[in-house]
């Protein structure tokens, strides 16, 4: 489709869950980390996609912390790729005046990986009106750790009390704290799951799943995934005659 005039309700915030690269490559007779080198272009279309797509917010789910449970060779792959896609991307990042940021527990990523990582973000950090994060290392479940653990470090330092801890506190020590909550996620390879990715901040988010792998998918199919969004409601708790009331009421 062409998207020639933005809808109101159009996704300012995509989560990308990349899936798809290891049948990607069996189907074709190539290895596993053939799969994922072609992963890095798609990842690399789909950065330029959501420029010219007018998406504000693209999040990238690039390495689980379950990942590491795979076998070393494919591992040690992904983290040289990686550092691959930062050294290649950086120049493009800010020429286009793409701010990156990484969410998960960057501490765990080899050396080398981790001072890429933090030279790219400081080389973007002036930027603020288009943002890539990568989801390193990342696991929705040690991030509410995390944030449970920095929650009790105030409690127990005095400088917040139990009865000031709401959902804005949870939000405020969750490695996203400065990021705007997904509207959209998309899944590639025909999986229907999370997979520990965004948990929290998917509450209220739509989820659109394709069977496309991630190798494969384009542009195109990133303006199908956002087609289907716009022809979503999202009713947030209220009827479908409240949201329609209040859509009227913006007007
Ligand atoms: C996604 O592709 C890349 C990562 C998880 C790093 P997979 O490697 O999971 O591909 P499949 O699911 O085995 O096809
Ligand atoms: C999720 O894909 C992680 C990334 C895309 C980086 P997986 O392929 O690891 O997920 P599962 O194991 O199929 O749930
Ligand atoms: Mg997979």
């Amino acid at each position: 489709m062409g998207i020639d005039s933005k809808p109101t309700n159009y996704p300012n915030h995509i989560g990308m869950i990349m899936d798809g690269n290891g049948r990607w490559a069996k189907e074709r007779g190539l290895s596993r980390n053939k799969g994922h080198r072609q992963g890095v272009e798609a990842c690399q279309r789909v950065v330029k996609a959501c420029q010219e797509l007018d998406v504000h917010y693209l999040t990238l789910y690039a390495f689980s912390a379950e990942n590491w449970k795979r076998p070393e060779s494919e591992v040690n792959a992904l983290m040289e790729l990686l550092e691959y896609f930062l050294a290649k991307e950086l120049k493009t990042l800010v020429e286009k005046k793409i701010r990156l940021r990484a969410i998960g527990r960057l501490d765990g990523l080899p050396a080398h990986l981790n001072r890429a990582v933090v030279e790219a973000i400081d080389a973007t950090k002036e930027f603020n009106e288009w943002n890539l994060t990568l989801a390193l290392n990342y696991s929705s479940r040690n991030e509410i750790v995390d944030a449970a653990k920095s929650i009790s470090n105030a409690v127990a330092e005095g400088r917040l009390s139990v009865g000031d801890i709401d959902w804005d506190t949870f939000a405020e020590g969750m490695y996203t704290h400065d990021l705007p909550d997904p509207d959209l996620i998309i899944r590639t390879s025909g999986e229907n799951r999370l997979s520990n990715f965004l948990m929290m901040q998917s509450a209220y988010a739509e989820l659109v799943f394709t069977d496309t792998y991630w190798p494969d998918f384009t542009k195109a199919h990133l303006e199908e995934c956002i087609k289907t969004y716009c022809a979503r409601e999202r009713r947030y708790g209220l009827t479908g005659e409240q949201v329609s009331k209040k859509k009227l009421v913006s007007k």
